[in-house]
């Protein structure tokens, strides 16, 4: 399967030079060698790192369109707009994992030395569930972004009463979505980060980093594999595993203020973490 993905991934890629190159030219000839020593040590690589399986998986391009995001958003427009919808098949799990944000979030806001608590950032908010339960009722106001339009509409109705407090839903794609600078206290990512390759979730997490104000914490929080990595492809989506996870925040310019498992979830659930991320202060 994944020297399948790698296939086409590539493909994709090398059509052009097939294509377009003389065969019987030098250029050809060396190209066709690079890409067979290339490959061989892909395929030693693929079979080494679990990073380089997901690479092969997450990459491929069909018309411009990265196939990753493309499936996400039909998988997502057939979603839903409800509690039920943002939980999967999990909807009796919403309330232990809105606890534990609560408890989780008390522990890095409103003190010395704490984040503030004028606003927030919800990332990958669906119809804004975690804004609802963990962020509306701690900070001043809280701004939403999703890539599903139908979701942010939903929202407004979902927030009833405390909706005055949301100063912006912004339809975005995370991996095209760049924070306002310093401006959050938190910035929250539930259940979103698998949805972005790996560049792409390096990447949005330099540019949370530089939407933090003073003492600001970004807290993610999401599946976690007990092993490797794996690519699920009814959502189009990467479970990682720690070690990615950590490498990842780590090259992002965060550090680890506290990680914590979900309790309460049912053994055969893959694992919940939640982690509070802090700059390491180099940017
Ligand atoms: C499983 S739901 C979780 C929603 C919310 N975080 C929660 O915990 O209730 C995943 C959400 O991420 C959004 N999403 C998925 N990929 C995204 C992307 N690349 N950019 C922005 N939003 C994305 C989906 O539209 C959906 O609302």
């Amino acid at each position: 399967m994944a020297y399948l993905g790698a296939h086409f991934a590539f493909r994709s890629r090398w059509q052009k030079t097939d294509d377009e190159l003389c065969r019987h030219s030098m250029s050809f000839i060396l190209h066709r060698a690079i890409r067979n020593d290339f490959f061989q040590s892909y395929l030693y690589l693929l079979e080494k790192l679990s990073l380089v399986k997901l690479y092969a998986l997450t990459s491929q391009v069909i018309n411009g369109e990265m196939q990753f995001y493309a499936r996400a958003k039909l998988f997502y427009s057939e979603v839903p707009a409800t509690e039920e919808g943002m939980m999967g098949d999990y909807i009796e799990l919403s309330n232990t994992d809105i606890q534990s944000s609560q408890e989780f979030l008390r522990r890095f806001v409103g003190g010395p030395g704490k984040a503030g608590t004028d606003c927030a950032l919800d990332c990958g908010s669906g119809i804004g569930r975690v804004s609802k339960h963990v962020l509306l009722p701690v900070f001043n106001s809280v701004e939403l972004v999703d890539m599903m339009e139908t979701f942010l509409d939903e929202a407004q109705n979902y927030l009833q009463a405390k909706e005055d407090k949301v100063e912006t839903y912004y339809c975005y794609s995370l991996q095209e979505f760049t924070p306002a600078l310093r401006k959050y206290d938190v910035i929250w990512i539930q259940w979103v980060s698998g949805n972005l390759t790996d560049k792409d979730l390096l990447e949005f997490l330099c540019r949370c980093c530089e939407g933090l104000r003073e003492n600001g914490i970004i807290i993610l929080k999401d599946n976690v594999a007990r092993e490797g990595c794996f690519f699920d492809s009814s959502d189009s989506s990467v479970i990682r595993d720690m070690d990615i996870l950590r490498s990842l925040i780590d090259k992002s310019g965060l550090v680890v203020l506290r990680e914590e498992k979900q309790e309460g979830f049912p053994e055969q659930c893959v694992p919940v973490w939640m982690f509070a991320l802090r700059s390491n202060g180099n940017l």
